[in-house]
């Protein structure tokens, strides 16, 4: 299910190979674990992707972050702060799936509102520091 439309596709791109390879190992984690989920996997596996996934998803802000300084985009604050709050989403996420306190249906309409956030974010938000740095050169 999850492979037909959780892709990388070519416009996610922002000119830096790490970011973009990090997007991408954080595209195919979303997409084990809407695997994980549509299978009816057990918890077990359910935590151990959530778990990868919050761990990866501060590992990569953590890059982009550093890049933003780096190149001297000066709208870096506001990006870390939709990054702060992103990374609150998740754990809290994973806090309710440790817990049991999620329905199944409740952790798909979570993985999807995940996946949306993270297209739209790249698409706009990590768009705008690539293109920052491609007309700073
Ligand atoms: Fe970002």
């Amino acid at each position: 299910m999850s492979s037909v439309f959780i892709q990388w596709r070519d416009e996610f791109s922002v000119n830096n190979e790490t970011i973009d390879e990090q997007h991408k190992a954080l595209i195919s984690a979303l997409a084990g674990l809407m695997d994980a989920m549509w299978a009816g996997k057990g918890k077990e596996e359910l935590h151990k992707v959530i778990g990868f996934l919050v761990d990866y998803v501060e590992e990569h802000f953590n890059t982009e972050e550093l890049y933003m300084a780096e190149i001297g985009y000066p709208a870096i604050d506001p990006h870390k702060e939709i990054h702060r709050r992103f990374i609150k989403h998740v754990s809290d996420f994973r806090e309710k799936l440790y817990s049991g306190d999620v329905s199944s249906d409740t952790a798909i309409n979570v993985f999807f509102d995940t996946w949306d956030w993270l297209k739209k974010h790249i698409l706009k938000e990590d768009k705008m520091y690539s293109e920052y740095a491609k007309n700073r050169k």
